[in-house]
């Protein structure tokens, strides 16, 4: 793959989309080049996974503007829902996925990192939804997920209706971000995530991502049958044995599966 590398450092898989001299823009290209990725990634050998963006200044500064620029209504449209659908596969993707934001996350950046379960970015990063000042809207999900990401339309609407950019420690504060580094220690904080992560038990974690993306969509009683259903399925893994007989034996050490 030309635009998008991946990586493997034990139960963790790294993906970077790189593109730097374009700030790592998405282009049709890019976007075919992670769905292979992340087709690619199996709970077999990975129980994290990480998307960040290739070089210093960016994660991902948006669609790319020069590939949309003469396209008609039915080539938007096609491009809108042919990137929802590898976005969604993102964020449907069983394993959780940390984006670990080094710097530009603009449109589609911020649009992409809005699929990962977490979000952690370097002190640098900038984000917004610039796509009103393009004379669009936002195209990959912004307007359905910056609202529901960080439980406040009038800040959403702040934000894309003013094409507002706005910096790190302000996305902590409104909860777009889990949490702010210096950019040299962002990797090392979502290598350290990712482990913490991979340490548990791997059923039992896509089952909590399960619950909770799904759960979310739902009025709270059927959450919680939902939430009761998956609660019952972990007593059929070899795992719950495991971590709860790792426990009673006062034992550090866990033998889980994948
Ligand atoms: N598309 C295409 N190329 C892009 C790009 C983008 N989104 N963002 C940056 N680039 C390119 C620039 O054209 C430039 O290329 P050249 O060197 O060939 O001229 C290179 O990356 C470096 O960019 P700058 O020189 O502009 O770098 P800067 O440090 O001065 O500015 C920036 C950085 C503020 C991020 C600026 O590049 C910028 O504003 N980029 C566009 C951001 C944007 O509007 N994103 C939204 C795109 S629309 C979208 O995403 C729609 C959607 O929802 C699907």
């Amino acid at each position: 793959m030309e635009f998008v590398k991946v990586s493997q450092n034990g139960f963790v898989t790294t993906v970077t989309i790189d593109r730097p001299k374009a700030l790592n823009a998405l282009n049709e290209q890019v976007i075919k080049e992670l769905e292979e990725a992340f087709d690619a990634i199996s709970p077999e050998t990975t129980r994290a996974i990480i998307l960040t963006g290739g070089g210093e200044k960016s994660f991902v500064a948006g669609a790319d503007i020069g590939f949309m620029q003469n396209m008609t209504k039915a080539e938007g449209e096609a491009w809108g829902t042919f990137a929802n659908a590898v976005f969604r596969k993102i964020e449907l993707c069983p394993i959780p996925v940390i984006a670990a934001i080094n710097g530009y996350a603009l449109g589609g950046g911020n649009e992409i990192s809005m699929c990962c379960d977490i979000r952690l970015a370097s002190d640098n990063a900038v984000f917004g939804q610039p796509e009103v000042g393009l004379g669009i809207t936002p195209g990959f999900g912004g307007t359905q997920r910056l609202a529901r990401v960080i439980g406040s339309l009038s800040k959403a609407k702040e934000i894309i209706y003013a094409a507002r950019n706005i910096k790190a420690e302000e996305a902590l504060r409104i909860g777009l971000v889990s949490a702010v580094y210096p950019q040299a220690e962002l990797m090392a904080a979502a290598n350290k995530l990712a482990n913490d992560i991979a340490a548990q038990a791997p059923i039992a974690v896509r089952n909590c991502k399960r619950a909770i993306n799904e759960g979310i969509e739902m009025d709270i009683d059927r959450g919680l049958r939902l939430e009761a259903n998956i609660f019952g399925d972990c007593f059929l893994s070899e795992d719950q044995t495991e971590g709860m007989t790792a426990f009673l034996e006062k034992r550090k050490e866990k033998n889980f599966t994948n």
